[in-house]
Parts: C-alpha cells; structure tokens; sequence
C-alpha cells in the first residue's frame, strides 16, 4: 500500500511523496509513522484500503496534508484543523518564543493577553499554557474558525475566552470592559491579491479566504490598525507581536517607529525573513 500510495502521489507531482504516503497510510490504519512500520507484515483491512483510497484521492487534488489527517502540531502540541481554519505554520511559532522570552515567568500569572485572528487558537491556546496564570482573549470573524479554536482550547484545557466579532472593533470593546492588555498577539492576513497565482493549490484553492488576503488589497491594514490602537488596548510597558508577510517588514518598522511606542523592532524568523513586529507601548 505504501508503494501504491508513493507512487500515486509522485505521478501527481507531490514532492514530498514518500512521506506524504507514510503520513497518509498511517492516518488510515489509525497509528503513527513509526506504529506504520512496526505492523509492516500485518494484513490490512478492506475498509484500511477504503480509508487511505480516499485520503490520497484527496491529497492528489491538493487538499491540505493538515486537513486530511485533521490535525497539525504547533510549538509541539496537536492542533485540531480542517476547512474553515488556517493551517498553523512554523514561522507563527515566533511569536510564542518572543512572548516567553520577554515576559518573565514571575509575572505571568493573571496576565491579560489577546489575540486578534485566533482560527485553529494555536497561538492563543499555545500563551495560555505557555504562560502559566495568563488569561487569554481569542477573537475572529470566522465562526468555522471559532469553533476549531474551542476545540482545541478544549482538549488543551487551556483558558480562553472565544469572541465572534470584527478584531480591531471587539479588541477595543474587550480592553473597555476588562481593562488593556498586558500581551497582544495577532497573525492577520496580509497576503496581497496579486499574489494569489503565486500561493501553493493547497492554499489558493483550500484554506479560507479570509485568512489569507489583506483588506482592501493593503498588506499593513492590521499591522497599521493595531499600532494604532495600541494606546487604547495596551496597558504602558505592554508588547504587541504581529506577523507580517516578507515584504513589510521595513514599512511597519517606520509606522510602528512613529506611534511614540517606547521600542519597535522587527524579528527575523528562522529563515531569516523580517517576520514579527515587537512593539512595546
Ligand atoms: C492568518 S489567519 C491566522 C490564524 C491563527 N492565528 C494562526 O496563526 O494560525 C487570520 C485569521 O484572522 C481572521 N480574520 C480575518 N479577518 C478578520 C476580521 N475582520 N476580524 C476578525 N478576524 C478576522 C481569519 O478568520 C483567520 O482565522
């Protein structure tokens, strides 16, 4: 099966197609990779064959790997995801390791965190347990993305609190009942119409729209909103984290620059991209 499956999603053009077939095969006879090649010599069951017929039907139109097998690991814990929720990405775990190395473990207990774009809530459920004691406000538009985050804010027992609204808007509202946050956190869309054609199918034709493209064709619209906020939802002495796509990383440095903000800086990723805003009001 795992030589069909390989061969399968060669022919399609998958590069990662060995893997891919491991992942996908194991999903289906309902262990791990390395349970896969333990039952090696193991008969396989007719509804088995069923299942990963259709998980790699699936993956050959381009569905995403994450929402086959309805999950994705982040900063080292299991994300439920599937149609509806931007799949978490690697880069967004900078904001985790910013949060943890600037906030002192002794402070975070009580802590008032947000974040503005929660989808999965990788990151909101991430902080709440990450920073032991902090209580963590999660808001999106989406309600296909807020019922992925209560699910996995669930399963991780971590506190937070899901909000449906539009993020700058309830952001505000939330700082007006409870008092500004300590830690705001947020990875917008910010990936411009024109650059459509040059995101993956698993992407472009599978992940929600709305967590992909910037408002109004204008890749800083949330950087530039929320540094504008900041005075109203951030208490003094607070940080703000936003991701940003490569190409912002120099003009939301000057906006957040501009904004009277005791410090701004841009955090390159692993790979070296300018890719988080850290601000501290
Ligand atoms: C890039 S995704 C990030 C999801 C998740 N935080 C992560 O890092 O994987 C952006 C999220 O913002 C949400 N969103 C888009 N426009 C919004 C708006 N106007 N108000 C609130 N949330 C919005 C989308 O539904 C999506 O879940």
């Amino acid at each position: 099966m795992l030589a069909l499956a390989r061969g399968f999603l060669e022919r399609k053009g998958l590069g990662e197609a060995r893997l891919e077939a491991e992942l996908l095969v194991a999903h289906a006879l309902q262990v791990d990779r390395l349970g896969l090649f333990m039952r090696l010599d193991a008969p396989i069951q007719g509804a088995e064959v069923d299942l990963a017929r259709d998980c790699l039907v699936r993956r050959g139109r381009r569905e995403p790997t994450a929402y086959i097998v309805g999950q994705r690991e982040f900063f080292g814990r299991d994300f439920a995801v599937g149609p509806g929720a931007l799949v978490p990405r690697p880069e967004t775990e900078l904001i985790v390791d910013l949060a943890r190395e600037r906030i002192p473990a002794a402070k975070t207990a009580g802590l008032r965190v947000a974040d503005v774009g929660t989808g999965s809530g990788c990151l909101a459920v991430t902080l709440a347990l990450e920073l032991e004691g902090a209580v963590v406000d999660a808001i999106d538009l989406s309600e296909e993305a807020l019922a992925w985050a209560s699910r996995n804010a669930e399963s991780h027992d971590a506190s937070v609190s899901l909000h449906r609204g539009e993020g700058l808007e309830k952001l505000e509202e939330l700082a007006g009942v409870g008092g500004p946050f300590d830690l705001i956190v947020s990875n917008p869309p910010y990936v411009e119409p024109t650059e459509r054609e040059l995101l993956s199918p698993e992407v472009r034709e599978h992940e929600p729209p709305l967590a992909l493209y910037a408002p109004s064709a204008d890749p800083d619209f949330w950087a530039r909103g929320l540094i504008e906020l900041v005075p109203r939802v951030l208490k003094p002495g607070g940080l703000l984290l936003v991701e940003l796509g490569h190409l912002q990383g120099q003009r939301v440095h000057q906006l957040a620059e501009g904004s009277g903000a005791r410090s701004a800086e841009i955090v390159d990723d692993l790979a070296g991209v300018p890719r988080v805003l850290a601000l501290v009001r």
